[in-house]
């Protein structure tokens, strides 16, 4: 049976440890005001607007000022994503993060933000998982709940990645950008609104070397000579990396619609990882999605990682296009590889 037929008529608070329906109860975002066009770029490197706008898609892209970290972005999208809940953080058990650029090493972005929302009950942690980050910490907090009893969750999906590229590197400098999106979870109201149907989620880490940002870890500790060799950026093989992604975004998608017994037509919306408008034309295509039900932010904001997925669908919420109770389809891939898809209503 459909998960979203199995609505629970209790609270999750009431439905410890059981498979009880978790829901999407608000969104939020944010993108730093800095607008970056693509001319910015070809004073830098060997490139063009006409080459990058032909080969991604993207026109322009958000960055922060030096000095705004994750959590500059992560709290004004989650005030967001409370108030359109009607909760407050006061309310939230828990919060996880996806990111691969928190603030700093060690405490995890969810814990400074914790503090900065005064969610005072909340536990709260990050998880690393790239562009899927955002696929992979809304499963994390639906089991969460479900295993502790938590009414309320806030799910982050964020990054800082304009100051993680080598801008004498032309391959990758001109993908990127920052922002962070967020979702506020909680029970089900019985209508089907918000509801999570399922999650898949997948991880391939022997073809780790394709996509990695190696310097500042236990490997590469920060060094003078760290520094020197750029090992500080990010380092990807983009060819190699759109092939594995078109292929896996489009067996998460399928998988997802399968689980739940749909079709592509029964689809109100599908947002794809925002990193490529030829990979996401190419993986809409493939599934027989018509581009009219394909969200597309990366023309404005580039790929922004784990930020992608709840930016655009955010946006999407408040410019009226997705509406409640409108089936949605989200799909995701990145370093590790990992990669995954969820089915919701909205
Ligand atoms: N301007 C001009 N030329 C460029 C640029 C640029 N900005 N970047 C690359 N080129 C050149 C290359 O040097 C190459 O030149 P050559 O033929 O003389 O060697 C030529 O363009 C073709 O290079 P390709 O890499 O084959 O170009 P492609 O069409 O594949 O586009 C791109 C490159 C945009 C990076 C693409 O491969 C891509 O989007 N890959 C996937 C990225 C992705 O999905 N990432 C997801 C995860 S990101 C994450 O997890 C953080």
């Amino acid at each position: 049976m459909r998960e979203y037929l199995q609505a629970p008529l209790l609270g999750l608070s009431k439905a410890h440890g059981s498979k009880a329906t978790v829901a999407i109860r608000g969104t939020g975002s944010y993108v730093p005001p800095r607008v970056v066009p693509n001319s910015f770029f070809e004073s830098l490197v060997d490139t063009s607007d006409e080459w990058i706008r032909s080969r991604t898609g993207i026109r322009e892209r958000r960055m922060v000022q030096p000095g705004q970290a994750l959590t500059d972005m992560a709290l004004p999208a989650a005030e967001r994503a409370l108030e359109m809940a009607g909760i407050e953080a006061s309310d939230l058990g828990l919060i996880v993060v996806g990111t691969v650029s928190a603030d700093m090493i060690t405490p995890s972005a969810a814990c400074i933000l914790q503090h900065r929302l005064g969610a005072k009950k909340a536990f709260a942690f990050d998880v690393n998982a790239a562009c899927p980050g955002f696929i992979y910490a809304l499963s994390v907090a639906r089991s969460l709940m479900r295993e502790n009893g938590l009414e309320y969750s806030l799910v982050v999906g964020g990054e800082v990645i304009s100051n993680r590229v080598d801008y004498g590197d032309r391959s990758t400098c001109v993908l990127f950008g920052d922002g962070a999106g967020a979702v506020v979870l909680g029970p089900s109201n019985g209508n089907g609104e918000g509801e999570i149907l399922s999650i898949h989620l997948h991880s391939d880490g022997s073809l780790w070397e394709l996509l990695q940002l190696p310097g500042g870890g236990s490997r590469n500790p920060p060094s003078q000579e760290m520094l020197d060799r750029g090992m500080h950026f990010l380092k990807m093989q983009g060819n190699e990396v759109f092939k594995h992604a078109v292929r896996s975004m489009v067996e998460a998608a399928q998988e997802a619609m399968e689980a739940n017994g749909i079709g592509p037509s029964e689809l109100d919306w599908f947002i794809p990882h925002q990193a490529n408008l030829r990979i996401m034309e190419l993986v809409a295509q493939k599934l027989e999605i018509p581009p009219e039900k394909v969200i597309v932010t990366v023309d404005k904001y580039g790929n922004t990682s784990a930020a992608s997925i709840p930016t655009a669908l955010d946006e999407a919420v408040r410019e009226g296009r997705i509406k409640r109770g409108d089936l949605i389809l989200v799909d995701s891939f990145g370093a590790g590889f990992t990669w995954g898809a969820a089915l919701f209503r909205f």
